[in-house]
């Protein structure tokens, strides 16, 4: 028998749902609920949870707060429930709402009364902030890895073919030869542009919120620098209201997630155009491709599709997530919930893409012939000839008429630029000498292009060294 107005022994004993304490007596409306709950996507942030309640135990023992054996108790029973969740694959309730209050309530249900010192002086708006930090901390240095072996397997593709001729585009039409080292080249640039977003983003997310209550900080006193060191936080965060209610950190690694998407996508469209019998610059490897249900002779490029199209998605993910945080008046509110999925498919999504990567690199079949055919048009040298002009004094205004003069000259006659007799050369411009077309040698005029960023096989060398310095740097056999 339960006195009145007391609620029955087994309810004083564990959180109520949705954290609800002593203040209803009636339970959430069973739609609401599900509504409500979180548990189906963030027990994926178990890990972190757990880990970030033990640093607040001993922090809270530090000072005071609880007793040493307390803490110890909870430091073990947290180890418990998260082998229990994790591994012994006991189910989270969903009327518990989410990871944070299944964890404490089976804490207690565990060890009992020391259990119910662990909340003292937090929130789960700071414990939800500090989680996803942890997480996104975890997932930066992840993905900065799956960068990296996909920039050592450009750098070997790139130091393979530093001289291997291919016409390079502009609106898609064949405007200058230039080197297949140098085009993959412009990816692992990408992608260490990508790299360094990651780790920016880390940076900034790596304070700590912990401390900061629901809103308002706490009255109790507790020391943030100890949880936030033991979390490997640079430091706690400067404001409670902000650290409670901003998820840019989550929008920050979705954006870099984005652009990467974006990357890949334009890398998933040239293997998919390189691999149609019209370019037929590549193969992919077998383990890389598809078959046709259909028809028997199909190779599809699905995976080259499927990279084009996860940037569509990733896109999503970041719109997403910003739009729910548009509009929200400081600190928490409940919408900061609805950030989670977008932010784990991102990652998700990501991690994925970069897994398929390195292999995909590694297996591709290049086809230089029909590469070095494609450049072969003496056209795609006619802006090496004008600059051989320049060379010779003529200023380049002048030597892009005269080029031009010669390419329609070379159209009426139907032959190739180069094919232009040479007698007819001085009556087109008297600048043009018989020697001049020499420059129309695709490899000749690529291995002029020696600048600092130029595809000359010289230059991709250069850069290839300075990658694999980089990548030898980070402990990459490259
Ligand atoms: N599941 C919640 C979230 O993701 C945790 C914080 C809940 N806080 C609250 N005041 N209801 O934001």
């Amino acid at each position: 028998m339960s006195e009145p107005g007391r609620p029955p022994a087994s309810e004083q004993n564990h959180p109520k749902p949705g954290g609800r304490g002593a203040r209803f007596s009636a339970a959430m409306d069973e739609a609401a609920a599900a509504l409500n709950a979180s548990v189906k996507f963030d027990r994926r942030l178990l890990r972190d949870d757990v880990r970030g309640s033990q640093a607040h135990a001993r922090m809270l023992a530090a000072v005071g707060l609880i007793s040493k054996e307390d803490a110890e108790a909870i430091v073990a029973g947290l180890d418990r429930v998260a082998q229990e969740f994790a591994e012994g694959g006991r189910p989270m309730d969903p009327a518990l709402e989410d990871v944070h209050m299944n964890v404490e309530s089976r804490l207690i249900e565990l060890i009992g009364d020391p259990g119910r010192r662990l909340h003292t002086a937090r929130s789960r708006n700071d414990q939800v902030a500090t989680d996803m930090r942890l997480y996104a901390l975890a997932a930066a240095s992840e993905m900065v890895a799956g960068l990296d072996r996909t920039r050592v397997v450009l750098c070997r593709r790139a130091r393979e073919h530093a001289a291997t001729l291919l016409p390079g585009y502009t609106h898609l039409q064949r405007a200058q030869a230039v080197t297949l080292g140098h085009h993959l080249l412009a990816y692992a640039e990408m992608l260490g542009r990508d790299r360094g977003r990651f780790l920016d983003a880390a940076q900034r997310a790596a304070e700590c919120p912990l401390g900061s209550g629901a809103l308002a900080a706490t009255s109790l006193p507790i020391k943030r620098e100890m949880t936030a060191s033991a979390l490997g936080f640079r430091a706690p965060t400067r404001n409670s209201l902000d650290a409670v209610s901003d998820r840019d950190f989550c929008a920050e690694l979705a954006f870099a997630c984005a652009l990467l998407g974006v990357h890949l996508s334009r890398l998933g469209e040239e293997l998919v155009l390189w691999s149609s019998s019209e370019f037929g610059f590549v193969r992919l490897g077998e383990g890389y491709c598809s078959g046709s249900s259909l028809m028997p002779q199909k190779r599809n490029p699905d995976i080259a599709e499927l990279l084009r199209a996860k940037s569509g998605r990733l896109l999503g993910d970041l719109v997403a997530l910003l739009t729910v945080c548009k509009g929200l008046a400081l600190a928490y509110n409940k919408d900061l919930q609805e950030t989670q999925e977008p932010f784990y498919d991102a990652i998700d999504t990501t991690r994925a893409s970069l897994a398929v990567l390195p292999g995909l690199l590694a297996g591709l079949e290049f086809n230089p012939e029909r590469m070095k055919e494609a450049a072969r048009d003496p056209a795609l040298g006619a802006t090496d000839l004008a600059e051989h002009l320049v060379r010779e004094g003529v200023p380049f205004r002048r030597a892009h008429e005269i080029v031009g003069h010669l390419v329609r000259h070379a159209e009426r006659l139907g032959v190739l630029l180069s094919e232009v007799p040479e007698a007819e050369l001085a009556g087109i411009a008297p600048e043009l000498h018989p020697t001049c077309l020499q420059t129309l040698n695709p490899s000749r005029a690529v291995a002029a292009r020696t600048v600092i960023g130029g595809p000359a096989p010289a230059q991709v060398m250069h850069e290839v060294e300075r990658l694999t310095a980089e990548l030898r740097g980070l402990g990459f056999e490259v």
